[in-house]
């Protein structure tokens, strides 16, 4: 049977980061990677990294520990401020690490990483690499897990979590190009797989970021955490959704509405305009639209033209590129169609500082984890960097926790999961029902932008959680999975669609639960914040009957929760 000392799933950055510290702490790791690592998701990650590096005259007073308020204020207070002092005083190491590794960052002309400013900060602190950040990161990390000799597989996906006595003790994949099913032991097994933006129809997030990989292991009882706080970015392109960075308003972008005007200026202060956090600008551009402000196309103008074609070729090219190529207009002349897009989500897998989750031997990093470092509301060029840190953190943890254990695989419990995923998988396959499996997963993803998006209300969200239980019955009647072997998409499909209900009835009973404002929790009908009963995150662990809900506190050690004011 397949043995690895370590086994990390996941090939983007949190995994690859990962990978490399177990390495470099002499334990034997491998990843799991349902595509090439460096066609993962964090290479679309445009804008930047933060750090308080204060490389730009106007960023010269900007300290660890004002970007560690901005964190903390961003989330509206729901960050745990440990983990969000560790996240924004590990970030100039994190930087500098790449560096060295040879990320090629943009510069200042004195040859400094340049840094740009983005919403919600205080002065300009993330670093960047023109606006393809993410895929340079990616790629300085990938060389990294070569110079180690990690072993990929390739083209493999989880199926499932083995436990014994508690205790992960290895997955259960699936060879996507021979269909095959392995059992694989592993003494610790990291998560690092990213989001789930796919279960809204109106999303950023590639084909790849659904509900599956979360819900692998909250069906074996590990909980997730604040699943009711999702991110809308405030720029995503017109129809398509892709991701208009951040940096774009950065750079000196505008938003404007139908009649012309520059209308941030309504929300927040003058000095703050399009750098607001993102809950509040993705809620301004709404409100603009809602109110009858926006353009025909149901879309309010990102306008870059006044920043000049050397600007724009120079920091912004790939905007310009996406731009062109997908709906046909040169940023340089005419203003970019946008609506907010479903990002990120702060919630995920209930983790600890050190990616530990409540099951031993089971940890998790990056998107897919809930450490929590953003609490409500996650500020621009902060996920990169928890990618980084959270990822390195989980890797030295796991490295450790496996050193002297016997290196064998736990027979009886891998066979045993092996199994649970044969059935399962048969049980897929003869199924002989009229429905088809990707309605129920469209009709899912239009209703979570309905009753689950920038606005909320008791009344919508409860028909929304009804939409999802009659979704959850209709999918007890789909049609048989494809029966072939290779590359069979359709079966991995069945797990995602599945997974995707799970997981939004945890994010509707979440937030159906919570009654205040927080961060991107936004209700219409408890329009405040209440600390005196919500200062508190949301755990859900899973029971047959459905989610059942706990509580613990955050954690608060410098800044005491305040009015939220830009
Ligand atoms: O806008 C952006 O470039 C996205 C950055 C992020 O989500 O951190």
């Amino acid at each position: 049977m397949l043995f690895h000392e370590v086994l990390v799933i996941g090939g983007g950055l949190a995994g690859l980061r990962a990978a490399i510290e177990i390495a470099k702490m002499g334990q034997e790791v491998a990843i799991i990677s349902k595509i090439h690592p460096m066609r993962s998701h964090s290479g679309e990650a445009q804008g930047g990294i933060n750090a308080s590096l204060a490389n730009v005259e106007k960023s010269k007073d900007d300290s660890k520990e004002k970007h560690w308020y901005d964190t903390v204020k961003g989330s509206d207070f729901l960050a745990d401020q440990d983990a969000s002092e560790i996240l924004t005083a590990s970030a100039p190491e994190a930087i500098f690490e790449m560096e060295h590794w040879g990320c090629p960052f943009s510069r200042t002309p004195e040859g400094k990483i340049a840094q740009r400013p983005f919403g919600g900060a205080g002065f300009p602190r993330t670093c960047y690499a023109t606006d393809k950040t993410g895929l340079y990161l990616l790629q300085t990390v990938w060389e990294q897990n070569i110079k180690h000799n990690v072993k990929v597989y390739e083209e493999w996906v989880v199926l499932g979590l083995a436990t014994e006595d508690g205790k992960c003790c290895g997955v259960i994949l699936m060879d996507l190009r021979s269909g095959e099913l392995v059992a694989m032991g592993a003494n610790a097994v990291i998560f690092a797989t990213g989001g789930i933006g796919r279960i809204y129809a109106n999303t950023t997030n590639a084909i790849t970021n659904t509900g599956f990989a979360i819900s692998i292991p909250y069906w074996v009882g590990v909980p997730l955490k604040d699943m009711e706080f999702i991110q809308f970015h405030p720029t995503s392109l017109a129809r398509t959704h892709i991701l208009m960075t951040e940096g774009c308003r950065g750079e000196g972008g505008y938003l404007r509405n139908k009649d012309g005007e520059r209308f941030m200026s309504k929300y927040v202060s003058e000095k703050v305009m399009e750098l607001g956090p993102r809950d509040i600008v993705a809620r301004s551009i709404q409100t603009e639209i809602n109110e009858g402000r926006g353009f025909p196309d149901g879309t309010v103008h990102l306008d870059l033209t006044h920043l000049g074609a050397k600007k724009i070729m120079e920091r912004l090219p790939g905007i310009r590129d996406i731009c062109m190529n997908f709906i046909g207009i040169d940023p340089i002349y005419e203003p970019i169609p946008i609506t907010p897009g479903t990002h990120y989500i702060m919630g995920g897998i209930d983790t600890d500082k050190n990616g530990q989750t409540p099951m031993e031997g089971f940890f998790a990093a990056g998107e897919c984890a809930c450490v929590s470092t953003h609490g409500a509301n996650r500020l621009g060029g902060n996920s990169l960097l928890e990618t980084v840190v959270f990822g390195w953190r989980a890797g030295e943890k796991a490295a450790e926790s496996v050193k002297g254990k016997d290196k064998k695989a736990k027979t009886k419990a891998l066979e045993d999961a092996l199994k649970r995923e044969q059935d399962n998988i048969q049980n897929f396959k003869k199924l002989s029902g009229k429905e088809n499996p990707y309605k129920i997963k469209d009709e899912l993803a239009e209703m979570m932008v309905k009753s689950f998006g920038l606005f909320r209300k008791e009344e919508d969200m409860k028909t929304g959680l009804d939409e999802i239980m009659k979704l959850k019955e209709r999918f007890k009647n789909i049609r048989g999975a494809f029966g072939g072997k290779v590359f069979n998409l359709d079966l991995l499909s069945f797990y995602e669609i599945k997974a995707n209900l799970d997981v939004a009835e945890v994010l509707a009973i979440s937030a159906i639960a919570r009654k205040e404002t927080r961060g991107s929790h936004y209700r219409t009908d408890f329009n405040k914040r209440d600390d005196q009963n919500w200062l508190k995150h949301t755990i859900a662990t899973y029971s047959p009957e459905g989610p059942q809900l706990s509580y613990k506190p955050v954690t608060i050690t410098k800044f005491q929760p305040e009015e939220r004011k830009y």
